[in-house]
């Protein structure tokens, strides 16, 4: 063959592929379109809030080259990032002299990690991305002490995990409390309470009570810096104790076990149960709060859920429980349920609290 016949030969071929797979190509068209195009806007969002362009943006009536001038950055990136912004809904008036930000785009750019729902998902591109191309080392060597092992293995780790957690737990306390008289209440356990916000926010309410934050002894200094802001110094105490090895402490009338069973496995919550049952007082309740899953969808099939279990070493997540499992689990630990709570509204919509007591 000629050089020019084996060309024309390659030309025919790549036609006839084109038309064997034009059903296949479009398909993936529709999954570049849904599952990687949407990357950019997260670049587009983290840079303009790290090089200062959101910030400027509050300043309405804005300009490109101001914005390039504010943020080192050339005015066409900018334009670009702007344009991106705009698709978000995150930056109005392009085109014209009165660049500024939305309604979403201010809350995003003055809440940033701290926005109860959106502020957890920012955080933890942050935290992937620099490391993005080891992840695959860290997850295949599991790295304990690696920037996202789970649970955390120091300080730092402690305080970027409770990081998750905290801007939503003002919410939940304050449902919780809606839901559940702690007026009543002398004294509360809260195991895996995060930063002690959720026993802060508690013991502020009620003059009476007094609650115990059990956390891995990286929480402490967390912990103490949330008793000082809420003053509720001599009131909420620091139990420094690993779970899955040593025991709950005793005494208390009240066992909360917030958001956190959907980390472990039905063994762990037997024997965390277990131990609630020899820790509370007579006639003391257990309150679990998680989001309930349907009998329909045993496992969460989340994304977000599915990307902690897949990238975050140690993470073995069970996932959110049915009704009937946290009815078997108290039964098979000895509790009975007498109430469950679930909240419909906005952040916390199908967050259950379950509330225990020991069977008759
Ligand atoms: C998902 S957070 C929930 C925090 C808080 N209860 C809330 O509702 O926001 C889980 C908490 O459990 C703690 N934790 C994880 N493993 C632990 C262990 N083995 N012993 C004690 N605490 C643990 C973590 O440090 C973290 O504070």
């Amino acid at each position: 063959m000629t050089p020019d016949s084996e060309t024309k030969c390659q030309l025919d071929r790549a036609c006839e592929e084109a038309e064997r797979r034009a059903t296949e190509f479009e398909a993936d068209f529709a999954f570049v379109d849904t599952f990687l195009k949407p990357f950019p806007y997260v670049i587009a969002l983290v840079t303009a809030k790290k090089v200062g362009v959101l910030g400027a943006l509050s300043v309405e009536g804005c300009r490109p080259e101001a914005l390039a001038l504010a943020s080192g950055l050339s005015e066409d990136r900018v334009r670009s990032i702007l344009r991106l912004l705009s698709e978000m809904s995150v930056v109005e008036g392009i085109g014209s002299d009165n660049l500024r930000l939305t309604q979403r785009g201010k809350r995003i750019s003055a809440e940033w990690f701290g926005h109860p729902v959106i502020g957890a998902h920012l955080r933890m591109y942050e935290m992937i991305l620099p490391s993005l191309p080891d992840y695959a080392m860290i997850l295949a060597a599991e790295m304990p002490g690696s920037a996202m092992h789970w649970p955390p293995q120091d300080h730092g780790a402690s305080v970027d995990f409770e990081g998750f957690m905290t801007p939503t737990i003002r919410f939940v306390a304050a449902w919780l409390d809606k839901v559940f008289d702690f007026s009543d209440t002398p004294n509360l356990l809260d195991v895996g309470g995060g930063d002690g916000s959720m026993a802060a926010l508690l013991c502020g309410k009620h003059p009476s009570l007094k609650a115990t934050v059990l956390n891995l002894e990286w929480a402490r200094e967390a912990v103490h810096r949330t008793v000082e802001q809420h003053s509720v110094g001599s009131r909420v105490s620091f139990y420094g104790a690993d779970f899955l090895s040593q025991p709950l402490p005793s005494g208390y009338d009240v066992i909360l076990f917030s958001r956190m069973l959907c980390d472990w496995g039905d063994d762990v919550v037997r024997r965390l149960l277990n131990g609630a049952s020899s820790s509370l007082l007579t006639g003391g309740a257990v309150i679990i709060v998680e989001a309930l899953a349907s009998p329909k969808k045993q496992w969460n099939s989340d994304p977000w859920f599915l990307f902690w279990e897949t990238l975050v070493p140690g993470y073995a997540q069970n996932g959110f429980r049915t009704e009937a499992c946290w009815r078997s689990l108290s039964s098979v630990t000895g509790f009975v349920i007498e109430d469950i709570h679930i909240c419909r509204n906005p952040p916390l919509q199908g967050i259950g609290a379950i509330v225990l007591r020991r069977s008759p």
